[in-house]
């Protein structure tokens, strides 16, 4: 069953108050295509502004602590998002496993703290080049994502997996339709596993070097229900196009965010 689509925005560390216009911008025009879920995860410091901004639109956070709270300098928790706003946020994503080192195990309790108070979650699985050219891309993000994702779905909060190849990210390459038909395939068939029927139900979203250019083609991709988008997602002239796509796209039914 298709799911409806999901188009979520990355800004990384990108935004500072000036940036709140395209945020307005963003949220205004993708209220002309209803048939599609629209979010931006923002600098944690942005979100109550953004989400003040825009009341009603999903805004989110890019990362939280597992912690309900205590002494982790800098870090955030998911009360502190929710406090501040956001109604979802990534965890493990390619970045924070790599430059902070972040574990399976650490991403999965970040998922489980997020998903206890409410947050939805993105949770970013994805390989390297070198696992992709030794063949090995598949066996490495199923195990990633049997290590990280929650151990069940209760709740309301919705998780979503991104499938993010390393490679891909703010590159400009992206893997051939037939490669992520079969990530996206490979994924499902875990989350069936380990979910029944609700696995069914976790949107599968795409992301690294999307564009308003290749959206329509990769929204096409079976088992591809939405995007995780970097750099296209800074301004609504870039990420709009990208929403459109997937209105294109799209089918009645399924989960809301937000
Ligand atoms: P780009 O869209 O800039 O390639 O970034 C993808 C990404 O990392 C989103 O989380």
């Amino acid at each position: 069953m298709a799911l409806r689509k999901l188009v979520a925005g990355n800004w990384k560390m990108h935004g500072v108050s000036s940036d709140l216009e395209q945020v307005r911008a963003i949220a205004a025009e993708a209220a002309r295509f209803p048939q599609v879920d629209v979010a931006l995860c923002v600098p944690a410091i942005l979100i109550e502004r953004a989400a003040r901004a825009v009341p009603g639109f999903a805004i989110g956070g890019q990362d939280v602590h597992q912690a309900a709270k205590g002494a982790h300098t800098g870090c955030t928790s998911a009360l502190m998002l929710v406090d501040a706003g956001a109604v979802l946020t990534i965890v493990g994503h390619s970045e924070r496993r790599e430059a902070q080192r972040e574990s399976d195990d650490e991403v999965k309790a970040k998922a489980e703290a997020a998903l206890s108070v409410g947050l939805s979650v993105i949770l970013c699985v994805g390989e390297s080049l070198e696992l992709r050219e030794s063949g090995c891309a598949v066996e490495t993000v199923v195990a990633q994502l049997d290590g990280s994702v929650p151990s069940n779905l209760d709740g309301e909060a919705e998780l979503a997996i991104a499938y993010e190849p390393i490679w891909a990210i703010g590159t400009g390459k992206i893997p051939n339709s037939g490669d992520i038909a079969e990530m996206h395939s490979a994924i499902r068939s875990k989350l069936r596993e380990r979910f029944g029927s609700d696995g069914e139900q976790v949107r599968i979203l795409y992301g690294g070097s999307v564009k308003g250019s290749n959206a329509a083609e990769i929204f096409a991709i079976p088992d591809v229900d939405g995007a995780l988008v970097g750099g296209a997602s800074l301004t609504a002239g870039d990420f709009i196009p990208i929403v459109a796509a997937a209105a294109a796209s799209t089918v009645e039914g399924g989960r809301v965010i937000a």
